[in-house]
């Protein structure tokens, strides 16, 4: 069966292959179906996007699509940046700006109130169009200080439960085994285990 995964990243598309492999699932990407369409993150929450993104491709390609979204929720600012984690700086901040906005925001709040959580929602639209949803957390709080240069965003800045170093510092392999995108990933991919054996 084929799988459209809704992302221009192609490290994105690789690991879900790599994921399904041996399970019946031919894994494509975009490009691959000649979907160019830009589709406007605009939803209030992840769920929202991830299944405005899932939905507009799948009308297109009629066939399996998974879209995900993801971000990063800080406590002591009301769940920010939340949705708009990509924007939070404006359009055209670069990782540093989003991270020293943040950290800014927060250099009166206290070790104890740093609590932070990143989130992930995937969607997956099967061929009858019907959406299902899984999603991943990774609990953790917020450093004082930017640390480390692995991964992406806001990982600098995050610290996991359990850890006294950010993502920056801990870099991709324990980031495999505790991202929220991981975790929302293990769930699809067992689900789609199942689906593509039977
Ligand atoms: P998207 O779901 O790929 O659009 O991610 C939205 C934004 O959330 C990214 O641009 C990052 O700023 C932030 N973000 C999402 N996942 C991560 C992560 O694993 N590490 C750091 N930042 C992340």
């Amino acid at each position: 069966m084929k799988l459209v995964v809704a992302s221009r990243n192609p490290g994105k598309v690789t690991e879900l292959r790599d994921l399904l492999q041996g399970n019946g699932w031919e894994v494509v990407g975009l490009a691959d179906v000649g979907f160019d369409q830009e589709v406007t993150e605009d939803g209030y929450t992840f769920e929202a996007n991830a299944r405005k993104k899932a939905r507009a491709v799948a009308k297109k390609v009629r066939t399996w699509t998974l879209a995900d979204d993801s971000g990063l929720e800080v406590d002591a600012l009301g769940g920010e940046p939340g949705v708009q984690s990509a924007r939070y700086a404006g359009d055209n901040a670069s990782d540093t700006d989003r991270m020293k906005k943040l950290l800014d925001r927060m250099i009166a709040v206290p070790d104890e109130n740093r609590t932070a959580r990143f989130r992930c929602v995937i969607c997956l639209v099967d061929p009858k169009g019907r959406a299902h949803t899984f999603s991943g957390r990774c609990e953790g709080r917020i450093a004082h200080h930017a640390r480390g240069h692995a991964g992406f965003g806001y990982d600098p800045v995050f610290i996991p439960d359990g850890n006294s170093k950010t993502f920056g510092e801990l870099g991709l392999d324990v980031k495999r085994r505790l991202s929220h995108r991981a975790r929302a990933m293990q769930k699809v991919v067992a689900y789609l285990r199942k689906q593509g054996k039977s």
